[in-house]
């Protein structure tokens, strides 16, 4: 974490209830009085979701969806909203408990300026996280309960309850993990692999196809369509979870840019499901999947942007980036379309690509590979290290944080844009 991040006072590990006699409690206390008022950017969060949500709302609006399917998913929707509210809600309290354990980070684009000397809440994706397991858990009361079966054409499904249930109990053991990394700062060689642990869940219960459809243009040199991986495929979604979730992790430290770029593709994977739901029979119960935890998922993440956006009040710690990851993760196992996800991750793809130097220390790697700040400009400055975060600097030039992230996320939108006209071009050719 964070350069001079205290995390937990040595020897506090008892609950707030010891805190009264403690002689230290009160610089705790102080750190919660001087704590910044946390300011929620309605503006630029109003901005952003009219333009990544508009795209989506309206497919779902004009496409042809069934009626029973269609209510689910407004059920879904209007669940989410109020995840949402609860999200803005419970950050400010969720501040003060975290400051309060000395959990808090130094926001580094911004040292040597007064703003650098602020002690920012850390880990406060735990919340998104909270609030979305709360939203997913209880919609299941709608769309798998016996009793309370919304739709005839959408019936009860033991088989989809498990994969269900895998898929949050995976998300919620990444947050877990998330949190524990926060808290412990774990090395890296060692959190790489988290995720691989919190996929067990999912890749236990996994019944699901093994096999992989081979592109048509193999097909007459294979002299087959479909190819049977049986436990390498389970090795490919483990390994999907630890590249999703790091991916996003390391493309990171510009406020705004963990929670910008995974909302964005998020987004994108929405206008997915809700076309292929429309679309293809065949495939419908996987992306109608996929859209019931996209849609808390997304609402949740729009919550801890309104704070986490530049200059951030929040940050979102490794519980957030390591719940994202899983939780893009998941939708793309469970909904058959990890290939499209990856295309969606494609500045990740390529930040991981550029990073690997570093990652694998044959280029010496710093705890923060985040350029420098010019505290008389306000601008940032790209260093040697090697991410796109630097590198967009180097070749765009200096610019304020804000607007590093607003370019980065631009490229993101460019890259999910790509995507679909990439998949446009090739249907019917490649699968
Ligand atoms: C990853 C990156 C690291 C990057 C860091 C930023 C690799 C190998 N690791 O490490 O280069 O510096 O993420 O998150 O690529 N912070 C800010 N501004 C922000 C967000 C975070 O200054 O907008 C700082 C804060 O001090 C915060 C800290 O980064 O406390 C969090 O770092 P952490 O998530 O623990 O770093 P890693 O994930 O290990
Ligand atoms: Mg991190």
């Amino acid at each position: 974490m964070a350069e001079g991040k205290i995390r937990r006072r040595s020897g506090s590990a008892k609950p707030d209830s010891t805190h009264q006699q403690d002689p230290a409690a009160g610089v705790d206390d102080d750190v919660v009085r001087n704590a910044p008022v946390l300011t929620i950017k309605w503006t630029k969060l109003a901005i952003l979701a009219l333009f990544l949500l508009t795209p989506y709302l309206s497919l779902l609006y004009l496409l042809p969806i069934e009626r029973g399917l269609m209510r689910s998913i407004l059920i879904n929707l209007a669940m989410s909203v109020v995840g949402f509210g609860g999200t803005i809600l419970l950050i400010p309290v969720a501040s003060k408990y975290v400051l309060r354990r000395n959990m808090f980070g130094y926001d580094i684009n911004k040292r040597g300026s007064a703003a650098g000397k602020v002690k920012v809440p850390e880990s406060l994706g735990l919340v998104s996280g909270i609030v979305f397991l709360v939203v997913a858990i209880l919609f299941q009361h709608f769309i798998f309960s016996q009793e309370n079966s919304i739709s005839d054409s959408y019936p009860p499904e033991n088989a989809w309850l498990t994969e269900y249930y895998a898929a949050l109990a995976s998300i919620c053991f990444m947050i877990f993990l998330g949190f524990v990394d926060d808290v412990l700062d774990i090395p890296w060689r060692v959190k790489l692999f988290l995720p691989s642990i919190a996929a067990l869940p999912l890749l236990m219960a996994y019944a699901g196809r093994t096999n992989i459809v081979i592109p048509k243009p193999l097909r007459p040199t294979l002299g087959f369509n479909e190819l049977d991986l049986g436990w390498i495929y389970k090795l490919y979604m483990g390994l999907l979870a630890v590249f999703c979730t790091n991916s996003i992790n390391i493309l990171a430290g510009v406020n705004g840019l963990e929670v910008g770029q995974t909302v964005i593709i998020s987004c994108a994977v929405l206008i997915h499901n809700v076309m292929q739901i429309s679309r293809s029979e065949e495939t419908r119960h996987a992306h109608a999947f996929s859209l019931y935890i996209m849609q808390p998922f997304v609402a949740t993440s729009l919550g801890l942007l309104a704070f986490n956006w530049y200059p951030s009040s929040v940050f979102v710690g490794d519980t957030y980036t390591y719940f994202a990851g899983m939780a893009l993760a998941v939708v793309g196992i469970l909904g058959h379309f990890s290939e499209t996800m990856l295309l969606f991750f494609l500045p990740q793809i390529l930040n991981f690509l550029y990073s690997i130097p570093q990652l694998f220390k044959i280029v010496p790697c710093p705890r923060h590979r985040l350029p420098s700040f010019d505290p008389h400009s306000g601008l940032l400055i790209g260093s040697n290290d090697m991410n796109l975060v630097n590198l967009f600097l180097r070749w765009f030039g200096r610019c304020s944080e804000q607007q590093l992230c607003i370019r980065l996320l631009i490229f993101q939108v460019l890259c999910c844009g790509f995507c679909f006209g990439l998949r446009y071009l090739m249907a019917g050719w490649y699968k």
